[in-house]
């Protein structure tokens, strides 16, 4: 059995955090709501208790019962987490005098405690706490302090039971993940097992034993996810598994067919749609952003589900769900707050049951899979695109026209970006189509004709986002480039806000 790490959610911005870490050491983890530690679970090696938003003396923070835990397995409580266990045995938590934000120093900490093993001198450590621990019970031994913070760190005599104040999972704490290795490998004794290839055979059995002779539908979208979870799935059930994917006209120029050229070569069992004319006779002239995104969301739905029941018996409906996804989706009072587009639509309408493979993976590990799997390098590192493709990338109404001349301009930039060696140097690019027209001089005409900008940015998540810095030559040569070959342009422009306050996309 998979031997794995708890991590208790009490709120922490940097809770997701704490499990990256943890899969970094090539260790499974999951993330669970700060009340739901699985009681009876034998694979469980070790629980961390992350930090928290609220106080411990707030009324409304979430408090444990520690015995429900304590004894059978080690603990490390980071911030709040260090917090709550102190003050649930007696000891005082108080606003902190300063407000202890920001890099601090392990003035001094006990080198023999195994939690501090290979932990330089003076270690940088990121504190991010209104409250500080000022009184720990008897039991409880100070074994790292900082200028400001006397008890920067404490273990439970006799107990494998530590508490940190600072941040351990941030960046900014130099020897963060020596002290979770500590924790994880020495303390907890895990094996450091959790690896790409043994995540697929666990998975492939586990789908085979789910799945049976069941017949399974998934969406295809060129996207990463997506196609990891074919190929997965494919290893595990082969032709039981029936993909669909639509061309809804707005992908970017000759996407289609190198896609599916690409599905076919994995072997997949591929049935590709064109329904271009349904989505352009829906959308013609709407203007409206949301109203776009809806008429493709529903029509995207109506061409799938069609296609579905025109297949036998099929049971399940396979998704390219991902961690975040889902921790996105739940309040860690494990009610749902937001549903992710993966998660929600779908399913309710087709009345099937739902087959989600990489749901515990964050997205860099559902590329070590793919890569895993031999899958082509260029599948795996494609930029994230939208599921209504281009129509949010021609501003105001869209017609076949449009979509043409953007396609055009878009393969010029992201070729470019890919002979120059940018491509893997920014998140996502793409060109937006502006409802501008201006006027320019070809030869001895003049022209009146379209404006369009160029975007690229850089990012770790898409939820911040800075425009990428390419170089001017670059720009200048896919500027006169894109004027030159692509009929109806004749200005471009390059694109330099950042996120927040604009956004990745123009609409
Ligand atoms: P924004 O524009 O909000 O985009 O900064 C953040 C990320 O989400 C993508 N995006 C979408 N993806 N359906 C999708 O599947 C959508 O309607 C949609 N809108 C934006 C965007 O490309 C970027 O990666």
């Amino acid at each position: 059995m998979q031997e794995k790490i708890i991590i208790l959610d009490f709120g922490s911005q940097t809770t997701q955090l704490i499990g990256r870490r943890v899969r970094e050491l090539d260790t499974y983890c999951e993330i669970l709501p700060y009340n739901k530690f699985p009681k009876n679970d034998k694979t469980v090696k070790g629980v961390i208790l992350s930090g928290s938003p609220f106080s411990v003396y707030d009324e409304s923070a979430f408090k444990i019962n520690l015995d429900e835990i304590r004894g059978k397995c080690p603990i490390l409580g980071i911030c709040y987490g260090a917090q709550f266990m102190a003050y649930a045995n007696g000891g005082t938590v108080e606003p902190a005098g300063t407000r202890e934000y920001g890099r601090a120093n392990l003035a001094s900490f006990c080198k023999e405690n195994v939690l501090f093993k290979g932990v330089k001198e003076n270690s940088q450590v990121w504190m991010s706490h209104g409250d500080t621990i000022t009184n720990i019970p008897s039991n409880f031994k100070t074994i790292a302090s900082t200028n400001e913070v006397a008890i920067a760190a404490y273990q439970l005599q006799d107990e494998k039971i530590w508490g940190v104040q600072f941040h351990p999972e941030v960046f900014h704490t130099e020897d963060g993940t020596q002290i979770l290795r500590n924790f994880i490998v020495d303390v907890c004794g895990c094996k450091q097992d959790w690896s790409p290839a043994s995540f697929i055979e666990s998975t492939v059995a586990q789908l085979k034993a789910q799945l049976g002779d069941d017949k399974v539908v998934l969406a295809l979208s060129g996207g990463v996810d997506s196609s990891v979870a074919a190929v997965l799935l494919n290893r595990a059930i082969g032709k039981n598994l029936t993909c669909v994917f639509v061309d809804h006209g707005l992908l970017r120029k000759n996407e289609f067919e190198n896609v599916m050229h690409d599905y076919e070569h994995l072997g997949l069992n591929v049935i590709g749609i064109n329904a271009k004319d349904k989505f352009y006779s829906e959308l013609a002239g709407v203007k409206e952003p949301e109203k776009k995104r809806k008429i493709i969301g529903k029509g995207f739905i109506d061409v799938f589900d069609i296609e579905a029941h025109k297949l036998k018996d099929v049971k399940w409906l396979a998704q390219g769900t991902i961690y975040p996804d889902i921790i996105e989706s739940l309040s860690i009072t494990g009610t749902v707050i937001k549903s992710h587009h993966n998660v929600g639509g779908l399913p309710k309408k087709m009345n099937l049951k739902l087959c989600e493979p990489l749901r515990l993976l964050f997205k860099d590990e559902v590329r070590r899979v793919g890569r895993e799997l031999g899958m082509m390098e260029h599948l795996i590192t494609r930029h994230p695109f939208p599921g209504p493709g281009l129509a949010v990338r021609i501003l105001g109404d869209i017609t076949a026209e449009k979509v043409r001349v953007l396609q055009e301009a878009d393969d010029i930039f992201i070729s470019g970006l890919r002979e120059w060696g940018l491509y893997d140097k920014v998140w996502q690019a793409g060109v937006i189509l502006l409802p501008v027209q201006s006027v320019g001089v070809m030869g001895d005409e003049r022209t009146y004709e379209n404006a369009i900008a160029l975007r690229a940015v850089t990012s770790t998540d898409a939820m911040t986002a800075d425009w990428a810095h390419l170089p001017y030559e670059f720009l200048g040569k896919i500027s006169n480039e894109i004027i030159n070959k692509v009929k109806g342009v004749n200005r471009v422009t390059y694109d330099i806000s950042s996120k927040p306050p604009a956004t990745i996309e123009w609409e």
